[in-house]
């Protein structure tokens, strides 16, 4: 195995003051952005935006990766320049997502299972040759009354820890991703409750299907209230809930916990984040790969319109830089105010 280079990869992903910027969206999910400013979905609005983000400078000071989706993967910069290559040459790590999506789970068909494990090992090899050099799969769980079942649970982390071990035998760092979803109604005791059985059996299954805990990352919800629950925690209890199901079943030889903002606000993302980083020293780094709470203010700022680029751009590093504080503990609502 390619054991000390997944190492140093995993190591490099969360680096002091540096966290992720998830910009795999599906085709799908990126529509759903682009109809929210009212641009047309098209391989070139896609690429346009994308190349807005990627050459945004500075961000490389905050960002230590990019996880593209598998057409950005292959797709090139204005200026021609393939975006892993584009990405590498700023000392940021391109990553890959290789999942295929969470579908109706057969025999639970009210919950869903990630599929993508057939002929996964041979599109590794293709991403690798591209310059993909981690990866990320999600597990989706929902909470409802009599839900999540044990079933959809291990089945999901069956499947992760599958995907962790194909990817490190490519040499290609796995991010493992179970997403607790923020939706619900439920309390943040519910989600602490599910979060902690969620992750019990993620890591029993990585144990099981040998995958080394030092070149991984794991990529998981924050403990918090579902979205449609009427008390909210604050900032501290969130930060608490999270780290202590953290610290119950999570390794210290991970090297990283970098995670998903899950529509949780912008701002608020990243104070829960710097939040738990000032309660260290803690056993792994805590960082960020975001998606929606790096990228909102910047899709809003651009609407798909050329004269906004560098607005979007501004908008963008700024989220990252904040971010990037955050991952440091030293972030403070007054960096909001900044221009
Ligand atoms: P959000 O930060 O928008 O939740 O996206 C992160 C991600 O990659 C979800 O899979």
């Amino acid at each position: 195995m390619h054991e000390q280079a997944l190492i140093d990869t995993a190591n490099a992903l969360v680096v002091d003051g540096k966290g992720i910027l998830a910009a795999d969206e599906s085709t799908g999910t990126i529509k759903k952005r682009l109809d929210s400013i009212g641009v047309e979905s098209t391989e070139k609005t896609r690429q346009t935006y994308r190349n807005l983000l990627f050459t945004a400078d500075g961000a490389q000071d905050f960002i230590s990766g990019v996880i593209l989706f598998e057409e950005t993967l292959f797709q090139q910069a204005d200026d021609g320049t393939p975006f892993p290559k584009l990405l590498a040459d700023q000392g940021v790590i391109p990553g890959i997502k290789v999942d295929k999506g969470a579908k109706p789970l057969a025999g639970s068909p009210e919950e869903k299972v990630t599929e993508g494990l057939d002929g996964l090992r041979e599109r590794l090899a293709e991403y690798a040759a591209a310059g993909a050099r981690f990866a990320k799969w999600r597990g989706v769980i929902d909470i409802a009354d009599d839900q999540p079942t044990d079933y959809c649970i291990h089945v999901n982390a069956h499947a992760l820890a599958r995907y962790a071990a194909l990817c490190q035998e490519a040499g290609i760092v796995p991010i493992v991703e179970p997403e607790v979803l923020m939706d619900g109604a439920n309390s943040i005791e519910r989600c602490e409750e599910v979060t902690d059985r969620v992750l019990d059996a993620v890591f029993a299954e990585l144990k099981k299907q040998n995958v080394m805990l030092e070149g991984m990352l794991l990529k998981p919800n924050m403990v918090i209230a579902g979205k449609q629950c009427p008390q909210q925690a604050g900032v501290e209890q969130v930060a608490q809930a999270t780290l202590r199901c953290l610290k119950r079943r999570v390794p210290s030889a991970v090297p990283g916990i970098v995670f998903l903002s899950g529509g949780q606000s912008d701002e608020l993302a990243t104070a829960h984040l710097d939040a738990m980083n000032r309660m260290g020293p803690q056993p792994w780094k805590l960082s960020f790969s975001y998606g929606r709470a790096l990228q909102a203010p910047a899709l809003a700022a651009w609407g798909g319109k050329d004269e906004n680029i560098a607005a979007a751009q501004q908008a963008y590093l700024k989220r990252a830089r904040n971010n990037g504080a955050a991952a440091r503990g030293e972030y403070s609502a007054d960096m909001e105010q900044a221009a």
